[in-house]
C-alpha cells in the first residue's frame, strides 16, 4: 500500500488542468450495457474506480480499452447480467448495471453493496424504482435478482433526492414500453450529462436537468461517442489547496457553473475567485476568514467536498461550523485532522471547527476517498512532515494527484511498500 509524504507550507501556483469526471464516468460506463456496438468516451480519468467498473464490464463480456484517456467500449460480446460481491464491495456504483441489464437483457444478479466506510448506504430506492417499472425483484442471499420480460413506464416518485437511484430508473426507463415519469430526481451534472448521453444514443428524454424527467420508452439504443464533463469535485479540491496554503492557482479545462455554491464559498471566505468560460483562477487571502457551510443536493454546497472544506476551516480565523445533511456520519477525517492539531468538536451531523494558527505534522490514515482528500489538503500547511496512509482510497477518484500538487510547487511524494 501507497502512502504519501507531505512536507507542507509551500504556497501552490500556477495552473491544473483538471479531469474527466468520475461520477460520469461511472454512469456512462454501465449505460452502454444498452445497446451492441463500439463506445468511445473521451477524457476518460485514469482511475481506480474506472478501472473496477472496466473489470466488472468485462467480467460480463464487454472489451475494453483505455489509451490516453479515450476509453472504447465494445458491447457486442455482452453474455453474462451479474455484478458480483467482488466487484461490487470495491465500488458501490456498480449497482449502476442494474437499470441497463434488466432493461436490455431482461434479467440481472447484482450484489447488494453493503455499508460504506462512513456509515449506512441503503439501496431500497433504486429497487423500488426498477420494481415500478415492472421487474420481479428479490433480494435474498446478499444478492438483487430482478427479472422482466419486458418493462413497463410507470409514474415513480423519489422521497429523497438520489443520484444513484435516478441514474439506475433513467437506464432502464429508456427502453421500457410506455411513459416513465421521474419526480424529485437528482439534477447533479453527472445525472444531466448521462441523460444527455442516452439522448445522443437515441432515447426519448424530456425535462433533462429538472428534477422532473420523461421518459418515452424506445425499441432500441445506439452505440455513441461522448465526452465526459470534468470532474467538478477535483476542480474545487484543488481550489481549496490554493486556498489553504495562501496561493494563486487557476484551474483550466472546468465548467465553473457546476460548482458556484463552493466557488460563492470561498469568496465568503475572503477568497479572489475569477471565472472564465472553461477556467477559474482563486487568490487566496490571509488569512481565510470562517464560513459555516451546510450540504445539499445540487446545485447546493455538495457532501462530497465537506472533508475538504473542514480541512480549509481548521486554520481559518475563527469558528465555523460545517454540517452534512446528506450523509450524517460522513465525518472519519475528523479525528485525524484532530491528529494534525486541529480544533474540532463534532455535534451531531456538525463540525464545529475553531481555527488553529498551525497545524503540525503527523502519520494519518486515510479511511475513504474525500477523508484522504482532507488530510492531503491540510497535510499542505501543516508544519514538518505528513504521512497520509493507504493512498489507495485517494486513487479512487482522484488522477495523479500528487504530480498535480507537485506541478503547482508542492512538496508530496508516493511512497510505495507493503503496510504502512
Ligand atoms: C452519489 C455519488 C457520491 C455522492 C452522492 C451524493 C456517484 C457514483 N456517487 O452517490 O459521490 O456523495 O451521490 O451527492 O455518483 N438514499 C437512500 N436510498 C437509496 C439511495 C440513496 O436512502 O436507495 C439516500 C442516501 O443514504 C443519501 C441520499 O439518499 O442520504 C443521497 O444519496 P445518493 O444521491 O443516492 O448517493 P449515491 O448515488 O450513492
Amino acid at each position: 500500500m501507497d502512502k504519501f509524504v507531505i512536507r507542507g507550507g509551500r504556497r501552490l501556483q500556477g495552473t491544473v488542468v483538471i479531469s474527466g469526471a468520475k461520477n460520469a464516468t461511472l454512469a456512462l460506463m454501465p449505460a452502454a450495457l444498452l445497446a451492441s456496438g463500439t463506445f468511445r468516451l473521451s477524457n476518460t480519468p485514469v482511475l481506480r474506480d474506472v478501472a473496477t467498473m472496466s473489470s466488472l464490464l468485462i467480467s460480463m463480456g464487454m472489451q475494453i480499452e483505455l489509451k490516453d484517456h479515450v476509453l472504447m467500449l465494445d458491447t457486442a460480446q455482452v453474455n453474462k447480467q451479474e455484478a458480483p460481491y467482488e466487484f461490487v464491495k470495491k465500488m458501490r456504483a456498480s449497482i449502476y448495471v442494474l437499470g441497463p441489464l434488466v432493461a436490455r437483457f431482461g434479467r440481472a444478479r447484482v450484489s447488494l453493496p453493503g455499508g460504506c466506510a462512513w456509515g449506512p448506504r441503503p439501496v431500497n430506492l433504486h429497487i423500488e424504482g426498477i420494481r415500478k417499472l415492472g421487474a420481479e425483484v428479490d433480494v435474498k442471499r446478499g444478492y438483487i435478482v430482478a427479472k422482466a420480460s419486458k418493462l413497463r413506464g410507470a409514474r415513480i416518485h423519489f422521497d429523497i433526492s438520489s443520484v444513484g437511484a435516478t441514474g439506475n430508473v433513467l437506464m432502464a426507463a429508456v427502453l421500457a414500453k410506455g411513459t416513465t415519469l421521474i419526480e424529485n430526481a437528482a439534477i447533479e451534472p453527472e445525472i444531466t450529462a448521462l441523460a444527455q448521453f442516452l439522448q445522443n444514443m437515441g432515447a426519448k428524454i424530456d425535462g433533462v436537468g429538472t428534477n422532473r424527467i420523461e421518459i418515452e420508452g424506445v425499441g432500441e439504443l445506439h452505440p455513441v461517442d461522448a465526452e465526459t464533463i470534468p470532474d467538478r469535485i477535483e476542480a474545487v479540491t484543488f481550489l481549496v489547496a490554493a486556498a489553504i496554503t495562501g496561493g494563486k492557482v487557476t484551474l483550466k479545462c472546468v465548467r465553473p457553473e457546476h460548482f458556484s455554491a463552493a466557488a460563492a464559498k470561498l469568496r465568503d471566505a475572503g477568497c479572489t475567485v475569477s471565472v472564465g468560460e472553461s477556467t477559474v483562477t482563486l487568490e487566496a487571502p490571509s488569512p481565510i476568514k470562517s464560513v459555516d457551510v451546510s450540504t445539499a443536493i445540487y446545485p447546493g454546497f455538495p457532501t462530497d467536498l465537506q472533508a475538504q472544506w473542514t480541512a480549509l476551516m481548521t486554520i481559518a480565523d475563527g469558528t465555523s461550523v460545517v454540517t452534512d445533511t446528506i450523509y450524517f456520519d460522513r465525518f472519519k477525517h475528523v479525528p485525524e485532522l484532530v491528529r494534525l492539531g486541529a480544533d474540532i468538536e463534532m455535534k451531531e451531523n456538525a463540525a464545529v471547527v475553531r481555527g488553529v494558527r498551525q497545524l503540525t505534522g503527523a502519520k494519518v490514515m486515510s479511511t475513504d476517498l474525500r477523508a484522504s482528500a482532507s488530510l492531503i489538503l491540510a497535510g499542505l500547511v501543516a508544519e514538518g512532515p505528513t504521512e497520509v496512509l493507504r493512498v489507495y482510497h485517494i486513487d479512487r477518484g482522484y488522477e495523479s494527484i500528487e504530480k498535480k500538487l507537485e506541478g503547482l510547487g508542492a512538496d508530496i511524494e508516493r511512497v510505495s511498500g507493503e503496510e504502512f
